[in-house]
């Protein structure tokens, strides 16, 4: 039995109160749903920047009324220390999730990236070393590895940022290692490398490149490319984000925590490859669709040409086994991407 399925079995009997920030956006929901499932007591705090009352509902469809019981949102920024300190108030464990996304938003306005994804993310550590919560997962990046050219990607090894955004994720890193080592709080940071799955968010300018496609297969529209689609990355199922930010949360290996860890898969995709997989998913369900070609463009700025993560520090130190690879997800989607995207919905 891996660590995850042990640790799944024994949750329920275990139940602790947790904070996810970031609750109504695309991670923050699936924690959310995974914890309530797990007969947890969850807090959420969001500011709606990003995030929709939409997918709150979806986890409410998702749980039993009795596990929705054990939910309180707070509606709040995390950029007001106030509303920080209320959320971390009795919390064990809290999941930091909330953040602007996006490399182009960034290059766009850094300032309100930094607000959040910075001073933020600092009102949170303050916020949780205060409260005396006894562990603090974060969403870090991938995107802190810059400019490092070597493949797969290995912890300690990190080039100069590209991004304003990369920035804030490097910083939060800088941070939750201060706050270990001065304040003893016990953190640990989750390198996650291009995540997708159901609730992610398809629309508008910064949308990321799946929900965006399927959107354009199924409703019409011009899917495109940026580059000449060889472009690659280690795309990873939202249940393998899930399984470690629980695994992270929960260790009690002294050498594990106040650490940083890459999550995805180790495997590497070109976006030509995935528009195919996608494709050929979207015909098991439509096998009449057509699909057109996709649309190419300029490279854009800010964006590295290939990823891939070493995932042996989160196996051997965590027991981060990943359940689904990328074909798996697609497959695990796909009914959420028809069910969106029909006409009428
Ligand atoms: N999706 C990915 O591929 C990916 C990759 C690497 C890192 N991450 C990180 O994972 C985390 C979650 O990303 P996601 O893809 O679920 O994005 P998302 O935009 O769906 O979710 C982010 C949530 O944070 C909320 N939020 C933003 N600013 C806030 C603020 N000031 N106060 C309170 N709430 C605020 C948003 O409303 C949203 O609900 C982020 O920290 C992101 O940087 C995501």
């Amino acid at each position: 039995m891996s660590v995850y399925e042990r640790l799944r079995q024994t949750l329920p009997t275990q139940s602790a109160r947790w904070l996810v920030t970031g609750c109504a956006g695309f991670i923050g929901s699936h924690l959310l749903e995974s914890l309530l499932k797990l007969e947890q007591t969850v807090v959420g705090l969001d500011n709606f920047a990003t995030g929709c009352a939409r997918n709150l509902d979806e986890v409410r469809d998702a749980v039993t009324p009795a596990q929705w019981l054990k939910f309180v949102f707070i509606e709040g920024d995390i950029r007001q220390p106030g509303d920080c300190r209320a959320a971390c108030q009795k919390i064990d464990c809290v999941l930091h999730q909330a953040a602007l996304g996006s490399v182009p938003r960034s290059l766009a306005d850094p300032q309100t990236t930094n607000a959040a994804n910075v001073d933020g993310f600092l009102n949170m550590l303050v916020a949780s070393r205060d409260a005396g919560v006894k562990r603090f997962v974060y969403a870090a990046s991938s995107s802190t590895y810059g400019d490092h050219p070597v493949l797969p990607k290995i912890e300690e090894n990190i080039g100069r940022p590209l991004s304003p955004y990369a920035v804030t994720k490097l910083v939060n890193e800088l941070y939750a290692d201060v706050f270990g080592r001065c304040y003893g709080l016990a953190t640990i940071g989750l390198r996650y490398f291009n995540v997708f799955g159901p609730r992610q968010d398809p629309e508008g300018a910064y949308a990321a490149v799946i929900p965006c496609w399927m959107r354009a297969m199924l409703l019409g529209g011009e899917a495109s490319i940026n580059g000449d689609g060889e472009t690659s990355r280690d795309f990873c199922f939202v249940a393998n984000v899930v399984q470690a930010n629980l695994l992270a949360a929960t260790t009690e290996n002294p050498e594990a925590v106040n650490q940083i860890y890459n999550v995805a898969l180790n495997e590497r995709h070109s976006l030509n490859t995935l528009f195919g997989m996608l494709r050929d998913a979207l015909l098991v369900h439509r096998p009449d669709f057509r699909v057109g070609e996709p649309a190419y463009r300029d490279f854009r700025a800010g964006d590295v040409c290939h990823s891939q993560a070493d995932i042996t520090k989160a196996a051997r130190l965590l027991g981060y086994a990943p359940t689904h690879r990328l074909a798996d997800g697609i497959r695990e989607a796909m009914p959420w991407y028809l069910a969106r995207f029909s006409p009428a919905a």
